[in-house]
């Protein structure tokens, strides 16, 4: 039985600035931001989008009766919580009209999250043929003004429904992970910012991306050949980029050459919207997927993912026959293109917004600041306010 993305759905805030105009506000050169980062536009999510109603957001986007029917997992992963106790999910499952015999769980390892949720989905349904499970990568990435990473931000989230028989992507039970306690990039308690070595964190990525994908290779007897595509952990598009050369860099000159072809499709909505932490993987999937052409019939796509901390992992998926038709192409297209374009004293003001944090109460002003159906409207009585617009 195969089992696989079925469904796959996006939503990003509805703000953004130009990277460019970035630069010059920080005194740097553009072309470092556009083509040593690699990011022409970054997505700024308002008080009024956190990583609950962004998620929310991207379910209901793909969601049919049938899926709310068939739905009896939601897994959510993010590194942007909103509470220490209750789970994102159990907020996404009620927004999105799920049946209620479900379980709701939030996952956290970083960026990496929404890939154990993937495996823990697959092995849901390899017991349970006639489920789907709902899983959601949702994140704010935030490192602060005038920081390095500050350009490396980003916001949005990923739906993705899982059953058997999927229409777009069959996913293969050949993971490879590794774990390693390292502190590449971090996010106390404390801070609303993430901490991080930003050299370091490169490297860290670099190092798990050969460990995992060398030894994949000797478990699986596959090497560049058998893939049609690779898709990397995204938190800026030049680090696709470095990771793309990392493993080619001793291939032949038609696997280079097939491989760096599908690097430009599967970056452009990365590129449009930053770091999406935990959806990052599952953006530029999505991008290769309705930005790139057709991949032949079962072309077997690489996926990488990797959350500092550090967990990384290596996996495949063939596509489906007749994917393309179940993508939402044009959707995605209008709702990045009808994006506001903020002012950099704007972005300033946004960014360095935050929530109360003695429990007062708050009501947002959500009408001016957001597109999105669902919405933080504010905070009563220590209780997240969360409604359809
Ligand atoms: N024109 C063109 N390119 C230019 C340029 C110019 N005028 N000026 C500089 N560049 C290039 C540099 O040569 C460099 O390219 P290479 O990386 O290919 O050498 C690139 O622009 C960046 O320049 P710096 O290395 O000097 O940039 P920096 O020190 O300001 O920091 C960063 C870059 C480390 C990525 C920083 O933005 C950061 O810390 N970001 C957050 C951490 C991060 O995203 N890490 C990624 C791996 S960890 C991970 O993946 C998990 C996660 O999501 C966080």
């Amino acid at each position: 039985m195969e089992i696989g993305i079925d469904k796959i759905g996006f939503y990003t805030p509805e703000v953004f600035i130009d990277m460019e105009k970035l630069a010059e506000a920080r005194g740097v050169e553009p072309a470092k931001y556009t083509i040593g980062i690699g990011q022409e536009k970054m997505a700024v999510a308002p008080l009024s989008q956190d990583a609950v109603s962004m998620a929310a957001n991207a379910a209901l986007e793909v969601l049919d009766d049938e899926d709310k029917e068939a739905i009896d997992f939601v897994l959510l992963g993010t590194e942007s919580g909103v509470d220490h106790s209750k789970s994102g999910a159990v907020w996404v499952h009620h927004l999105a009209g799920i049946q209620k015999y479900a379980r709701s769980v939030e996952l956290k390892q970083a960026c990496y999250s929404a890939t154990a949720a993937i495996t823990m989905a697959m092995g849901h349904i390899s017991l349970h043929p006639d489920r789907k499970v709902l899983v959601l990568g949702t994140d704010i990435a935030k490192y602060g003004l005038n920081t390095g990473g500050e350009p490396t931000q980003g916001a949005g989230a990923v739906a993705i429904v899982l059953s058997a028989n999927p229409r777009i992507l069959a996913l293969d039970a050949d993971s490879v992970s590794m774990s390693e306690d390292i502190s590449d990039f971090w996010r106390p308690l404390h801070s609303d910012y993430a901490l991080v070595d930003g050299k370091f964190s490169n490297q860290a990525y670099l190092n798990f991306l050969t460990d995992v994908w060398g030894e994949y290779k000797q478990r699986t007897h596959r090497d560049l050949s058998d893939f049609e595509a690779l898709c990397f952990h995204v938190p800026y598009t030049k680090m696709g980029k470095k990771a793309l050369k990392a493993l080619t860099e001793q291939a032949s000159e038609e696997d280079t050459a097939r491989l760096m072809g599908y690097y430009e499709p599967s970056i452009s909505y990365n590129k449009a919207v930053g770091n999406i932490y935990t959806g990052s993987l599952y953006l530029s999937l999505l991008s290769l997927l309705e930005q790139g052409p057709e991949l032949p019939e079962n072309a077997r796509i690489g996926l990488f993912s990797y959350g500092s901390g550090a967990v990384g992992e290596f996996f495949s998926g063939k596509v489906k026959p007749g994917y393309k038709s179940h993508m939402m192409k044009e959707a995605h297209e209008s709702l990045l293109s009808n994006r506001r374009e903020l002012t950099i004293e704007e972005y300033e003001a946004i960014l360095q917004q935050s929530l109360p944090k003695d429990g007062t109460d708050v009501a947002l002003d959500f009408e001016e600041t957001s597109t999105g159906s669902v919405v933080l409207k504010g905070v009563q009585d220590n209780i997240r306010q969360y409604g359809i617009k």
